[in-house]
């Protein structure tokens, strides 16, 4: 089944240098770059974007890392996106993620973890709808 996610390139990737080894390791297994953007967000946006975790004690570290510089956003399309990108991504933690994956190659946190992918179809919806509502 044909999907699109949404992927943040964060902070931690644009700042050392690994925007083109993330972006290309989704290219490689053969998945669409529909949209792309660099941005600068603001707290607020932050905000948005993790809804179901402000109230988290891990969030307000997080709020400070992902507005600290450039991220890139882009949605990505291909069978089933949603599953294929967060296997790529690894696990949530860099230092249990397992090697081939981009935490597991180039991480060791669990908040400097290089991306975001979206964790359901409706987090897809909602977050390609929140990033780019002209698609
Ligand atoms: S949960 O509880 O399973 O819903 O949370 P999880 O998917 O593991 O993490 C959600 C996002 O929060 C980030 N995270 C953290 N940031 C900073 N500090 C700590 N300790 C921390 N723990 C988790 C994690 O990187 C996830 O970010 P995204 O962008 O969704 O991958």
């Amino acid at each position: 089944m044909t999907q699109r996610t949404l992927v943040l390139i964060k902070p931690d990737a644009v700042r050392r240098g690994l925007v083109g080894n993330v972006l290309g390791r989704f290219e490689s297994k053969g998945l669409t770059v529909v949209a792309l953007e660099q941005r600068l967000i603001d707290g607020e946006q932050a905000d948005r974007h993790y809804a179901e975790h402000v109230e988290r004690d891990f969030y307000p570290p997080l709020r400070a890392f992902v507005t600290s510089g450039p991220l890139v956003a882009l949605v990505l399309e291909g069978d089933e996106a949603i599953e294929v990108v967060r296997a790529i991504n690894g696990a949530t933690d860099g230092r249990k993620a397992a090697p081939g994956t981009i935490r597991g190659d180039l991480s060791v946190s669990n908040r400097e973890n290089l991306v975001h992918g979206s964790d359901s179809p409706e987090s897809a919806a909602r977050e390609i709808a929140l990033w780019f509502p002209d698609l």
